[in-house]
C-alpha cells in the first residue's frame, strides 16, 4: 500500500450494540470512516414485508441517519439477500451493503445455515456476492468473514478470492475461526497472508484491538488497508478519534474524565429512548455502563447493583455514586 494511502478505520457490526444510538455516539466522537449496523436477517425482512408489518427493528434510523453507513445483512439464499440489498441500495440509499459470512452463533450458523456455515462453500459465497452486487449496483457490496470454520479447515484465502472475483468492493477478516468463537487471540499473521492473494480490493483486519497502541501496532506490522474495531469501541467509543489523531501525528486526546463519562451515559440513554421504550433503553444502557466500569475499582459490585436497577432514577443514582 502506498504510504500516502489513508488507513481505513471501521467500526464493527455488533448485534445488541451497534443500534442507532450507538452509531450516533460514534459519529459524535468522529475518526471512524465507516459505521455498520447490527446484522439484519434478510429472511425476516422479507417475511415482515409480506405480512405488511413494520421493518425489522435493526433497520430503525437507517433511512434518515448520516452517511456513510453500511448495513450488514445475512442469509444463505442469494435471491432473498438480493431483494433486501436492492431495497437498501435504492430506497434506503445506504452507502455500503456488507454480507455476513462470519457469524459463529448456533442459531445462525447451525440452525439457519448462514454466517460462518457458508465458509465451507467458497463457490456459494461467490455466487451470493455476485448476485447481491448486481442487485445493489452501484452501491458497493463487501463481505465479512472469519479464517474458516475450524483450525483444520482454514480457507480464508479461497474465500477471499471468491469474494473479490465475484465483484465485492472490500473484505473484512476477523482473525479467528468460527469454532474459536472469541477464545484465544486473533491470528493477524493469517489475516496478513490474505493480502498478497487479493488483486485490488481493500483488506480490513479485525480482532482484539483494544487501545490506540494496539491499533498502531497492527497497522504498522500487518499489510492491511484498514482496521475494524468491535468490543474495544463499546468500552471506548472515542477510540477512533484517538487513533485518527495518532495517525495524523497529532496529540491524542486524553481519556474522558468521569464527569464527561456521566454526560455521555445520559446522552446515550436519551438516544436509546428515541428508538426503544424506557425498559429496553435501560436494559441496553446497563450493558454499556458495565463496559465503562470494567477496569475501575468496585466494578463487580457496581455491575451487580446496576443490573438490578429497574428505574432510571435508581440507575442514575448508581451512576452518580460510581462515576464521580
Ligand atoms: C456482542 C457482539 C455482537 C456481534 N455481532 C456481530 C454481527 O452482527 N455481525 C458480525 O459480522 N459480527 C458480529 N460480531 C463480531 C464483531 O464484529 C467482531 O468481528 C469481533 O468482535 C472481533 O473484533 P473485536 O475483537 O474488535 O471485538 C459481534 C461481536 C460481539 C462481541
Amino acid at each position: 500500500m502506498p504510504e500516502s494511502t489513508k488507513t481505513l478505520l471501521y467500526s464493527a457490526p455488533m448485534a445488541g450494540y451497534t443500534n442507532y444510538a450507538y452509531r450516533e455516539l460514534l459519529r459524535m466522537f468522529g475518526g471512524v470512516d465507516l459505521i455498520t449496523t447490527e446484522m439484519v436477517s434478510a429472511r425476516s425482512f422479507v417475511e415482515l414485508e409480506m405480512r405488511g408489518s413494520e421493518l425489522p427493528s435493526r433497520l430503525w434510523g437507517v433511512r434518515e441517519e448520516s452517511r456513510p453507513l453500511a448495513v450488514q445483512i445475512w442469509d444463505n439464499n442469494p435471491d432473498t439477500l438480493s431483494l433486501l440489498a436492492q431495497r437498501l441500495a435504492f430506497e434506503f440509499k445506504v452507502s455500503v451493503i456488507d454480507l455476513n459470512f462470519g457469524c459463529p452463533a448456533k442459531q445462525i450458523a447451525n440452525r439457519s445455515a448462514g454466517g460462518s456455515f457458508l465458509l465451507q462453500f467458497p463457490d456459494r459465497i461467490g455466487d451470493i456476492v455476485q448476485k447481491v452486487a448486481a442487485a445493489a449496483k452501484p452501491v458497493p457490496v463487501t463481505a465479512k468473514i472469519r479464517l474458516g470454520r475450524t483450525a483444520d479447515t482454514i480457507n480464508a484465502i479461497d474465500v477471499a478470492q471468491a469474494v473479490e472475483n465475484a465483484g465485492a468492493a472490500g473484505l473484512t477478516v476477523h482473525g479467528r475461526t468460527a469454532s474459536e468463537m472469541y477464545r484465544g487471540n486473533a491470528h493477524w499473521d493469517k489475516i496478513a497472508a490474505i493480502k498478497p492473494k487479493l488483486k485490488s480490493i481493500p483488506l480490513i483486519g479485525n480482532g482484539d484491538i483494544q487501545t490506540v497502541d494496539d491499533a498502531l501496532f497492527r497497522i504498522k506490522n500487518y499489510p492491511v488497508d484498514g482496521i475494524m474495531i468491535g468490543r474495544g469501541s463499546i468500552e471506548r467509543p472515542w477510540i477512533f478519534r484517538q487513533i485518527a489523531q495518532a495517525l495524523r501525528g497529532e496529540p491524542v486526546d486524553s481519556e474522558p474524565a468521569v464527569t464527561e463519562l456521566r454526560n455521555l451515559i445520559v446522552k446515550h440513554f436519551n438516544l436509546l429512548q428515541q428508538q426503544f421504550d424506557e425498559h429496553t433503553a435501560l436494559f441496553l444502557i446497563r450493558k454499556i455502563v458495565c463496559h465503562y466500569a470494567a477496569k475501575r475499582v468496585g466494578a463487580r459490585k457496581f455491575r451487580n447493583d446496576v443490573c438490578s436497577a429497574k428505574e432510571p432514577a435508581k440507575f442514575f443514582q448508581l451512576i452518580d455514586d460510581f462515576f464521580h
